[in-house]
């Protein structure tokens, strides 16, 4: 069974399933295996090599559409246009910070535009700028992100943005989260953390095992970790990851940390410092890594299945 939506008819996806461009971890191999399944597999960014290298491997490999994520406050106008000459992706995808600088570009190269929005004011900036499709993404979300909920940001932002196609984006990992997300008004999702835990992402055995075994009540989100290693990135945003030793110490204490370089030096020394495992609520949901293929089959037949449910109005389990 397949839906059909806005996103589906712009990309001619088989579902409306969108892999999030995670840095670092949605490599070539992960997107070519999306595309292929179906759904539109986007490549996180990255420096060039790791750009070069993942980008080919989609290039090669995937036989439908595919695009690209970019950081919006990171990457540079050179680099976007480069990645339009050289590999020509159907869609790109800007998120954190102001998009406007690279609007231009990606029209001219014919691409989709699509833009994550983390609030209110980031939506209507996406929907002055034209964008083709706007994810709307709740603070459940893995990695980095801001504080609004999925529940209410999804219906906010598809309201705002009609007719333009609104993603929802944050704790989404089954059919279950698709159903609902359709419900709320978006033409489809875009998912992260469920994807981390396939034999296609670019995630150390160890980092996959422990998202198996997380709840989510073991994520939280805050800024410890790019204080830390002295990350650029915005102070808008925080970050959802596993809790670990580190970040329990100093969730609470981020201006003591900002100020403590000594802290900071000894993270950084540390070899043995365990690196962040950047992750969602969802991996309440996660119970084995799987193919990304099967996820995104899964994912479709069990919206259906939900949604056929929810619709006999009598919502019990005869
Ligand atoms: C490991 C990881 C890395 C991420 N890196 C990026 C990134 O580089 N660019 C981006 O736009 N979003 C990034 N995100 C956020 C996703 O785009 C998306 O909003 C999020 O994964 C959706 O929520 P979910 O993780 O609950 O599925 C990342 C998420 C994760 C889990």
């Amino acid at each position: 069974m397949s839906f059909r939506t806005a996103l589906t008819d712009l990309f001619a996806l088989r579902h409306p399933i969108v892999l999030a461009p995670m840095g670092g971890v949605a490599g070539g191999e992960l997107a070519a295996a999306v595309s292929n399944a179906g759904g539109l597999g986007l490549v996180g960014s990255g420096d060039r090599a790791w750009l070069t290298r993942e980008l080919s491997i989609v290039a090669n490999t995937a036989r439908s559409a595919w695009g690209v994520g970019f950081l919006s406050w990171a990457v540079d106008l050179d680099t976007v246009r480069w990645v339009l000459d050289e590999y020509r992706p159907r869609a790109v995808l800007l998120s954190f910070g102001d998009p406007s600088p690279f609007v231009e570009s990606v029209r001219a190269a014919g691409a989709v535009l699509m833009v994550q929005v983390t609030d209110h004011e980031e939506a209507r900036r996406a929907v002055d700028l034209g964008a083709d499709v706007i994810v709307a993404q709740g603070g459940e979300a893995g990695g980095h992100g801001a504080g609004r909920s999925t529940m209410t940001m999804v219906p906010t932002v598809a309201d705002l943005a009609h007719p333009t196609p609104v993603l929802a984006a944050g704790g989404i990992a089954d059919g279950r989260g698709l159903a609902a997300a359709l419900t709320l008004g978006a033409a489809g999702v875009m998912v992260g953390t469920r994807f981390e835990a396939t034999h296609e992402a670019v995630i150390t055995p160890e980092q996959a095992k422990a998202i198996v075994a997380a709840h989510g009540d073991d994520t939280a989100r805050d800024r410890v970790f790019d204080i830390a290693r002295r990350s650029p990135w915005p102070t808008k945003y925080t970050a959802r990851m596993l809790r670990n030793e580190f970040f329990d110490n100093w969730h609470d204490r981020e201006d003591e940390l900002r100020a403590d370089t000594a802290a900071q030096d000894r993270y950084l020394d540390d070899d043995a410092a365990a690196p962040p495992v950047w992750a969602g609520e969802a991996v309440d949901l996660i119970s084995a890594i799987d193919y990304a293929a099967d996820v995104v089959s899964r994912i479709a037949e069990e919206a259906d299945v939900a949604l056929a449910r929810a619709a006999r109005r009598r919502i019990d389990d005869v």
